[in-house]
């Protein structure tokens, strides 16, 4: 009988199939429905035994010998339990050790020796002979650029766009595939198909592009081969290989396309055999970097979409719909004519039944295939686009949409979290920002994926960074950035670049709420997965980052004047200056150095660092008081009596005074209320504005922000079809015309970052201890939500909450995974402590006492936006007298104490006005 108690045991950061460090961090979950383990004992098949004397299981160091480069190490664990039982073995994990020491990396960058344009894709090829069929196999390979590598014809592995992208200035990485079962004995063709990918873009907008980082993609790739005999042979890239210009794709860009032709495709390149002619001898680059083993999991495609609808374009043209904006390529089945020619131009939106692609500035993302003649498959290899729409031209007879799909392609990351509630609309809000985090997770985290940015913007990932971590297990992914953020910090005397890689090169400034991405996201990562190994890495990062903050707010501890991009996307901020937020960007900039001081300060204390605890402490405390000086006035208001700067002010504990927390909390909950539920906040507040709300009583605030549709708010964009988090909050204006701004993606992560609340708010379930080892169950039913369910898969494995309100009660289920426990916080009872298993408690939780009238065209609008029936009541006579009248009207009005509704209605018909009233009065 199989023991259902054993641990599951995986390496700590996993979608790297191999350790990209001697001794990679462990981890194991007890599975569900155990008692929770009080040791564990780990052995590997070298023989070494270590006893864990602690239920700990997120993050736990490697207690084995190191691992040499290469060496395959199978290791197992057992638990003892906490009823006095213990599991039996584990089935061995095989973990392999990829590219680990420097000076084992032999193989040149090899290259076309006489490309005749620039970024010119090429094919290369290299003949080894083995003596025998190997018994094992190990490919390191690698690209400056990007590449599909096959041998004997077959292609190694499914990465897309591999190895990705580094700051390749400063670091190349590579990826390591087990290939024993491609080699045989005698002759074996290594192929590589090579495209510019990242490496020949040209970074820098409005016209500016500059190729940063060279003008040709260049490939390395090296063999190591181990006989049954014991014998090793080692082979690697050189002048011995050989390279072609003409084949298939004649040109390739991640922002333009590609263009194939596939009159060029040469029959077995990559076999044993193949014709020499036309090969030439390859040029070797000098590289002075040494690839290190890739931490982020791959680029792959994870899934397909089929087409929705063929549309007929106003103009004629035939647009393919695939219900869903997605970041990846088409895939064509095509039979025609040779020479046929096929275009494919992508688009996000339709704009009055147009493609829509003035948004995506100067990237075309237009891929043109040429026929054989005869069936073919037609998909580009190094690019890939943003879009929902695809526009087809050239297709020889009759389209066939079952012939095409969408390739979805990212960093293949496994989900950790779902979600559901009983309101359709943010059932898809919270869809649209998991598929935002699937297209903007594409090597390094993006602003956006289709026009010529996709860049590593800084700012966008420290906001969204918490909500990733809870959506996807990000533990590589972001780790592997952090790599090139220190690189890129280091070259810029301790400044954080705006984008990491620092493709822009231009002068680099200190940003609040960017450059924090130093601090914050590894912390985000220490939060979630209980390693304190990233700490570790990035301490230095952090430290100097935060140094650089604390000089420039110099003695009085206020970091001000400085260029700024502020609460950066604020809707109330014109569409061409998307930095002139309400909030004082001084605010921002030093809410950042207290949050950052913050951090080094506790990060410190984690490390062992007492001193440096200790005096980051104190500057902490210094910037903290010196903010409520400056920002905060006695009787609790804001300087910017804007909702971001409560949000700051509540969201990073820089008041901490209950009575002043409170203070503010009402005062925040009066300016959300102004707006008339409409959200005010941009890439800096959204993020912090339903807790800060609902932390401080005003759950119903939170929950009206939330629901609301009105243009700005998350479900205008859900309402008007959005199937991603959109940049501005009207990037699609309400009449369905493109938001006139330069900067208008429909596939941002940042406003996604609610999704956070969403799972630890709504629906109830945080960690109240790094890595979940202890978690917080506390719901927060909202009006017009009758049930929420929040599952995620934590380093302890599932934990679940899910609550439902039915007449005044409410009752919780909530699994808690064994190993872990929960604090759990009803409305109105004490806090208890709960251990593994599954859980249900209830009790009563009282409606909020429902608005009542009677009202009149005197009563205050602070009242009357507090009723959504007189809500309803006004909207319905103002929109029986003009629908622009109404648009303007709940556009403009400030819905605040001491100002009656007939004060605001200027210029409406007395008949209109005396129906109004007569409504109002009944209610
Ligand atoms: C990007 C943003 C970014 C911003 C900062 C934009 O062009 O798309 O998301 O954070 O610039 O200036």
């Amino acid at each position: 009988m199989t023991d259902r108690r054993i641990p599951d045991l995986k390496l700590a950061r996993e979608g790297t199939e191999t350790a990209a460090s001697p001794a990679p961090a462990l981890a194991w979950t007890i599975p569900a429905g155990n008692p929770t383990a009080t040791w564990t004992e780990l052995r590997d098949d070298a023989g070494s035994t270590h006893r864990i004397d602690d239920g700990a299981s997120a993050g736990a160091a490697w207690p084995f010998a190191p691992l040499a480069p290469r060496e395959r190490r199978r290791i197992q664990i057992r638990a003892g339990l906490a009823d006095g039982t213990v599991t039996g073995w584990s089935a061995p994990l095989e973990v392999r050790a990829g590219l680990l020491d420097p000076a084992d990396w032999t193989a040149d960058f090899i290259c076309l020796a006489d490309p005749d344009r620039i970024a010119q894709p090429a094919l290369l090829r290299g003949e080894l002979l083995l003596k025998d069929a190997p018994t094992d196999a190990v490919l390191h390979v690698t690209a400056i650029g990007a590449h599909v590598t096959s041998i004997n014809g077959v292609r190694v592995g499914d990465h897309q766009m591999a190895p990705g992208w580094t700051s390749y200035d400063k670091r190349l990485v590579a990826d390591t595939h087990d290939v024993t079962s491609l080699l045989t004995a005698g002759v074996n063709v290594v192929g590589a198909s090579l495209g510019g990918g990242w490496r020949t873009e040209q970074y820098g907008f409005f016209g500016r592009g500059r190729r940063v980082y060279g003008d040709q993609p260049s490939y390395a790739a090296q063999l190591h081969v181990t006989y049954a005999d014991g014998t090793q042979e080692v082979f690697t890239t050189g002048p011995r290989w050989h390279a072609r210009g003409d084949g298939p794709i004649i040109d390739s860009s991640i922002y333009e396309g590609e263009t194939v032709d596939l009159r060029h495709a040469i029959d077995g390149w990559d076999r044993a055999g193949a014709s020499a002619e036309g090969w030439e001898p390859v040029a070797v680059e000098e590289v002075a970097l040494v690839p290190q083993q890739k931490l982020s999991p791959p680029v792959r495609v994870t899934r397909e979409l089929p087409v929705r609808e063929v549309l007929t374009t106003p103009s004629g043209a035939t647009v393919l719909d695939f219900g869903q904006n997605l970041v990846g390529r088409l895939r064509i089945e095509t039979d025609g004519p040779e020479g046929t020619v096929i275009t494919v131009r992508h688009a996000e939106v339709l704009e009055h039944g147009e493609m829509g692609m003035r948004p995506l500035r100067g990237a075309t993302q237009t891929d043109t295939f040429t026929l054989p003649g005869g069936p073919a498959t037609l998909e580009p290899t190094f690019t890939f686009h943003g879009f929902r729409y695809a526009e087809v031209t050239g297709w020889p007879g009759e389209l066939d949409p079952s012939a095409i799909t969408a390739q979805v392609m990212h960093s293949d990351m496994r989900p950790t979290a779902d979600f559901a509630c009983s309101h359709p609309l943010v059932n898809r809000l919270h869809e649209n920002v998991v598929w935002g985090m699937r297209g903007n997770f594409l090597s390094v985290p993006t602003d956006c994926p289709q026009r010529d940015e996709r860049l590593g913007w800084t700012g966008d990932i420290q906001v969204f960074s918490p909500t990733a971590a809870i959506l996807h297990d990000v533990d590589g992914f972001l780790a592997d950035w952090l790599v090139d953020l220190r690189l890129e910090q280091d070259a810029h005397d301790g400044l954080v670049p705006f984008v990491i890689p620092d493709a822009l090169a231009d002068e680099v400034h200190a940003t609040a709420a960017w450059g924090d991405a130093a601090t914050i996201v590894p912390w985000t990562l220490w939060q979630r997965y209980g390693d304190l190994q990233v700490l570790a890495d990035q301490y230095s990062s952090m430290r100097t980052w935060t140094d650089r903050l604390v000089a420039l707010a110099g003695d009085d501890r206020l970091w001000e004047g400085s260029m700024q991009f502020g609460d950066w996307l604020d809707p109330d901020a014109p569409p061409d200056e998307p930095g002139a937020s309400k909030v004082s960007r001084d605010i921002v900039a030093t809410a950042y150095v207290f949050r950052s001081a913050r951090i080094v300060s506790q990060t410190a204390a984690l490390l062992g660092n007492d001193d440096d605890a200790v005096a980051y402490g104190r500057i902490a405390q210094e910037v903290a008081s010196a903010f409520r000086d400056a920002y905060v006035t006695p009787a609790g208001r804001m300087m910017s009596d804007a909702p971001t700067a409560y949000a700051l002010a509540l969201g990073f504990d820089l008041v901490t005074d209950p009575q002043m927390r409170s203070a503010l909390g009402a005062r925040l909950a009066e300016r959300v209320r102004a707006t008339g539920y409409r959200i005010s906040t941009g890439f800096v507040g959204t993020p912090l504005i339903l807790e800060a709300l609902s932390s401080t009583g005003h759950a119903d605030a939170a929950g009206r922000l939330l629901l609301q549709t009105d243009n700005p708010s998350w479900l205008y964009t859900v309402s008007m079809g959005a199937t991603t988090i959109w940049e501005r909050w009207d990037s699609m204006l309400p009449d369905g015309s493109i938001n006139p701004g330069e900067m208008t993606s429909f596939n941002h992560y940042a406003l996604g970052a609610v999704a956070e609340w969403l799972h630890r708010s709504l629906a109830g379930l945080s960690f109240a201890e790094p890595g979940g080892r202890v978690l917080r169950i506390a719901p927060t039913p909202v009006a017009g939500i009758d049930w929420a369910r929040t599952v995620q898969r934590t380093p302890y494995g599932e934990a679940k909450v899910e609550w439902r309100l039915e007449s005044e009660q409410l009752t919780v289920d909530a699994t808690v995974p064994a190993g872990a426990r929960a604090t759990v916080e009803l409305p109105g009872r004490d806090p208890v402590e709960v251990g593994p298993g599954a859980h249900t408690f209830s009790c009563t939780a009282p409606a909020a006492v429902a608005p009542s009238g009677p009202y009149s065209l005197r009563t205050d609008l602070a009242t009357l936006i507090d009723d959504p029936r007189a809500i309803a009541a006004i909207r319905d006579e103002l929109g029986t007298f003009s629908e622009g009248y109404l648009a303007g009207f709940i556009g403009r009005t400030s819905w605040t104490e001491g100002s009656a509704l007939a004060d605001v209605l200027f210029g409406v018909p007395p008949h209109v006005l005396a129906a109004l009233d007569a409504r109002l009065t009944v209610l």
